[in-house]
Formats: structure tokens, C-alpha cells, sequence
């Protein structure tokens, strides 16, 4: 009669903790510092929806935008510190952590086109960079895009000579330094959450993002010009904590890696409209001036900001950049 009780009390007691594990869903907290509002904000969301659909509520998904959790730096920290699960910081932002040869995507004029850009992240070159992450404790599960950059300041931008002198914000990147310093700006690093308030009590004179970003941060009401260069390029990588990723049951593990696909998809479709929209947006807003350069004015940007990608070999590889531009050939290009 004994043994009868303990074992009932047994398989009562493992019943319970089963259900009270089966109720205890795997949290992915996902941070970034944009707004909802834009192509990153976007597809994290609907990476959300996927996920949570595809595990049958195994897995919850917590979205922590603009900042509300960590700024840029920090979350990089928190991420391989398993404080945090998921990010998708722009490219731009791995220099810090040793990965240097993120920057590529940072080098003046280095994609003439979306296509040429995606043949570099879905191609054999985006695939070698994500390994690079590996022994940062990081995985990188997609490259999302986002656009190209616009040029905003508080005076009227032409010509590359236009920039001399100004203080102008830029993210953690050491060709984005090379890249103001060749227009004889000066470049000062701030974290994207308090790019606003810098614009705002001239901490700094003027900035620069694709549209989507300037336009959800309200940039442009502090800021009178904005002018189309397309300079460069600014995008993501989505990265995890590679020891949690590693260690997710394999079947939620497939299933969060084809949500991830379709998010990804989600994310290149939408970034151009989005960016078109924002830019739209900035022109009716009538509190900023939208410029779009003249065919000689673009040849004076390039001519001035060309020479940053030979400047850069010695930091990002001689190889990888020829390798990229080489994409850029097949393409139709050069
Ligand atoms: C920036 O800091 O300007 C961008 O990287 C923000 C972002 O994530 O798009």
C-alpha cells in the first residue's frame, strides 16, 4: 500500500512538472535600437509572428525596439553575455568586436545596386564573414537590407566641399571615419539612440542614414537640408547567442530558421518602399529641404569619396573588397 501511494505521488509529482515545462515557452529576446516603423522594425515582427506560429507557442519572442533595452554597444555586450537572445545590428557595428571586415559594406559607392548587394550576403562572401562570428560566441542566422544613405545637415550640401568642417555623426565604423575625413568633416561616434538630441542642440551639425531611419527618428525636423548622395550602404546582420542557438532542441531549431527565411525575404522585399515612402514623407513634411544631385555634383562625391576604398584594403582586405566589386562586374558593372 506504501510503495502504491509513493508511486502515485511519483507519477502525480512528474505529471506536473511535465505540464509546468511543457506551459514554459523558450524566450528569444530580440532588441534593436530602430523604430517599429521601419524595415528592420518590420521583419523582426513578423520573424515574431513566424516563430511563435511555426513552434506552437514553444517559442515567445519579445521585441524590445528603439533602444528600450540597449544601445548599440551594449547590446552586443548583452548578446554574448546571454543577457539577450537575438539582434540584427547594422553592419556597420562589428568592427568593434573584431570583426572588421563588416565594414566593407560600409566603403563608399562599393554596391551600384540592390543586386549586386544581395549577390554578396546570400553568396559564398556573406557566408565566410557570418563564420567570422563564430568565435565571438555569435551566430549569424540572415543579412536583412535596409538602403542607402542620405546626407543631412543643417546647411546646404552640393558638393563634397560642402561638408568641410562639419561635425557629423557616425556609427561605430572605421570607414565611415575615413569616409568623413575624405570630405575634410569632422566624424564624432554616437549611438543611434542619441543621434536626435546631438542634431537637436548642435552637439553635431548633421548625420547620415537611408531615409527610413531619419524620417522614424524625426531627424528632419532638426535638420533643414537633406541631400540624395547614395554614398553608401547601411544594413543588418541578424545574429544569435551561439550557445543558446546550439543548444535548442534541432526541430525548434528548423522551424526558427525557416521563419527566419521568410522574415528575411519579408525584409529585402519591403526596404525600398519603405525607404521611398520615408523619403516622400521628409518632402511633405516641408520642415527640411530634399536635394537631389545633379549628374556632375554625383561624379564630385565620387571622385572624393572613391579613394576610401583603396585606403581601407590594409583594415578590410584587399581580397574581400576585389571580391565584392567583382560581383559588381558580373553583374554588368564598372
Ligand atoms: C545607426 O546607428 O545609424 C543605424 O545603425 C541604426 C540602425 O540600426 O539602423
Amino acid at each position: 500500500m506504501k510503495l502504491k501511494s509513493l508511486l502515485f505521488s511519483l507519477v502525480a509529482a512528474s505529471l506536473v512538472s511535465g505540464a509546468a515545462f511543457a506551459q514554459a515557452p523558450i524566450v528569444i529576446k530580440f532588441s534593436h535600437v530602430v523604430a517599429n516603423d521601419t524595415p528592420k522594425g518590420k521583419a523582426a515582427e513578423r520573424f515574431k509572428e513566424l516563430a511563435e506560429k511555426a513552434t506552437k507557442g514553444r517559442v515567445k519572442v519579445e521585441l524590445y525596439p528603439n533602444s528600450t533595452l540597449y544601445k548599440d554597444k551594449e547590446e552586443l555586450e548583452a548578446l554574448q553575455l546571454g543577457a539577450v537572445q537575438m539582434l540584427a545590428p547594422s553592419l556597420a557595428k562589428f568592427g568593434p568586436l573584431g570583426v572588421k571586415e563588416f565594414e566593407v559594406f560600409d566603403l563608399p559607392y562599393i554596391f551600384p545596386s540592390k543586386d549586386v548587394l544581395y549577390a554578396v550576403t546570400e553568396g559564398p562572401i556573406g557566408k565566410d564573414l557570418m563564420k567570422k562570428l563564430e568565435s565571438k560566441g555569435i551566430t549569424g542566422l540572415a543579412f536583412w537590407d535596409n538602403g542607402f544613405k542620405v546626407m543631412s545637415s543643417n546647411k546646404p550640401m552640393h558638393l563634397p566641399a560642402d561638408m568641410k568642417g562639419q561635425k557629423l555623426r557616425i556609427q561605430s565604423s572605421k570607414v565611415l571615419d575615413a569616409q568623413m575625413r575624405a570630405l575634410s568633416a569632422n566624424p564624432q561616434v554616437l549611438a543611434f539612440s542619441e543621434v536626435y538630441q546631438a542634431l537637436q542642440t548642435g552637439v553635431v551639425d548633421g548625420t547620415e542614414n537611408p531615409p527610413s531611419n531619419l524620417y522614424t527618428q524625426k531627424m528632419h525636423e532638426v535638420q533643414k537640408h537633406v541631400t540624395v548622395t547614395n554614398h553608401g550602404y547601411l544594413g543588418y546582420a541578424v545574429i544569435v547567442n551561439k550557445k543558446f542557438w546550439d543548444g535548442l532542441p534541432a526541430d525548434v531549431r528548423a522551424q526558427l530558421d525557416e521563419a527566419m527565411k521568410s522574415s528575411t525575404k519579408y525584409a529585402n522585399a519591403i526596404a525600398q518602399q519603405e525607404n521611398d515612402n520615408s523619403l516622400e514623407a521628409v518632402k511633405k513634411s516641408g520642415k527640411t529641404t530634399v536635394y537631389n544631385l545633379t549628374d556632375k555634383e554625383k561624379a564630385e562625391w565620387r571622385k572624393a569619396l572613391l579613394p576610401v576604398q583603396k585606403d581601407m584594403e590594409g583594415r578590410i582586405g584587399k581580397d574581400l573588397i576585389a571580391n565584392v566589386n567583382k560581383e559588381a562586374v558580373k553583374l554588368g558593372f564598372k
